[in-house]
């Protein structure tokens, strides 16, 4: 299990760019289900999460190479329709083979994901939608037994905009028979990027980008190709480490569109950015760094995904900041490892009300959860002296060899072997 050892201090300087996006990945992969052929998938990140999501397909008898970026998917032989637990307590977006399956083969045996480091994540939605659809659900011993004669479209209303729910109805929708309506549905470019990906593969899908889906069913799918979109989310965690040591970075690939709260939250904390097509230079290095509330919503609002990083980056502002979840309650378990660098930091209900330190002092900190990890490794790199990040594992799920990217930019990151966990 690799820990990262962390020497803080180091002010980040240069040019780095940004990966292709893995919440994309993790939803164009499993789409490929949907048709019978080789499909392309262009800008894939090499994460551990992609990893598991070639193991899950590959399973299932897909044949799946990486070539440089580029993923080429065979779907041509596909001989099981089941998600087996092993995979999917791994990774809960296994769960978006369930309306591709279901959709295109009438049946589907998907391992129910359980629960994750912050709480319970329910899938009620998803089996909702695919009930309305005429599937019949079945909980069996753990695991989803979704049966149909082929789906009907329907009129679907989502209490939530889930992401991962309207990701997986939506496949689904695009061979059921007759046209599905996905009332608030998530407007993530992650959910764009999948809608554009069926689109080419033959979908007829309308409303793309707004929390109104309209899809008209199509009797068959060819394979298609795909640009996955750069990760949103790293190029914010990039963005952070950057304010955050009172660096000086040119960021490269990111798309702005995708980013305009987190922007506007860094320039309200008195970074200064400028952007032209793609490319987001960030100067931090006379800043004073304020206090900025943030209130977590879905896109376009301030992702949930980066609440961890930005918590990282209030430790060290002029002030007091209050940090809000309304997406998950209990997403907070990097804030007692932020407490042991120094952080003063309490949490009541879904809010960090976070008192802004004059220093981080390095100390061995324990990774919980994907974003949990890079708020420890941003911290780290302002803290001084050493910082040890236990059980990096959890980061390199979200981060391709994130250490690399950082130390490029002149900090001082060393993956070594631990026998701690
Ligand atoms: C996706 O998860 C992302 N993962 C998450 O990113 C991200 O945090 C989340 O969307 C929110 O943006 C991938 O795309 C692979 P949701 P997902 O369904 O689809 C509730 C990361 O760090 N809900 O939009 O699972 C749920 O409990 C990961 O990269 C239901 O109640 O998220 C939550 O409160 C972590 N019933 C809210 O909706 C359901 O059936 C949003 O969840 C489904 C969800």
């Amino acid at each position: 299990m690799d820990k990262f050892i962390i020497q803080g201090g180091k002010k980040l300087e240069g040019t780095v760019n940004v990966s292709g996006a893995k919440n994309a990945s993790l939803a164009l992969m499993p789409a490929v289900l949907l048709t019978s052929g080789i499909s392309k998938l262009y800008n894939t990140p090499r994460l551990n999460d992609v990893f598991t999501m070639i193991k899950l397909l590959t399973q299932m008898g897909v044949k799946i190479e990486f070539n440089n970026e580029e993923l080429i998917i065979d779907s041509t032989g596909i001989f099981s329709y089941e998600a087996p637990y092993e995979l999917v307590k791994k990774m809960r977006a296994s769960i978006y083979v369930l309306g591709p399956l279901v959709s295109r083969y009438g049946y589907a045996k998907v391992s129910l994901p359980g629960g994750c480091a912050w709480g319970p994540r329910p899938i009620n939605l998803h089996l909702m939608a695919l009930e309305r659809m005429g599937a019949s659900i079945e909980l069996v011993q753990g695991y989803i037994i979704a049966k149909t004669r082929k789906l009907n479209g329907a009129k679907i209303n989502f209490d939530i905009p889930s992401v991962g729910a309207t990701g997986n109805t939506l496949m689904a929708a695009t061979l059921a028979k007759g046209t599905t309506i996905i009332n608030n549905a998530a407007c993530e470019p992650e959910i764009t990027n999948l809608a554009n990906f069926l689109v080419n593969m033959g979908a007829k899908i309308s409303g793309i980008g707004t929390s109104i889906l309209e899809v008209e069913g199509v009797d068959e799918l060819k394979p298609a190709e795909i640009e996955t979109i750069p990760d949103r989310i790293e190029a914010g965690t990039l963005l952070v480490a950057a304010a955050i040591t009172k660096g000086n970075i040119e960021l490269k690939g990111a798309n702005e569109n995708h980013l305009y709260s987190i922007l506007s939250k860094l320039e309200e904390s008195g970074i200064s950015l400028s952007i032209n097509n793609g490319s987001i230079k960030l100067d931090a290095r006379n800043s004073e760094i304020k206090s900025v509330n943030v209130t977590t919503s879905v896109f376009p609002g301030f992702p949930t995904d980066m609440q961890a990083q930005w918590i990282a980056l209030m430790c060290l502002a002029n002030g007091t900041s209050n940090v809000t979840d309304t997406i998950y309650y209990d997403r907070f378990n990097h804030v007692p490892e932020l407490i042991r660098l120094g952080a003063d930091i309490v949490v009541n209900e879904n809010t960090a009300r976070v008192v802004g330190v004059k220093k981080l002092t390095g100390a061995k900190v324990m990774s919980t959860d994907l974003r949990a990890s890079a708020s420890l490794v941003l911290a780290g790199l302002a803290a001084e002296g050493v910082t040890e990040v236990l059980r990096v594992y959890h980061l390199d799920r979200g981060y391709q060899r994130i250490e690399e990217k950082l130390n490029s930019l002149g900090a001082e990151i060393q993956r070594v072997q631990s026998s701690e966990y």
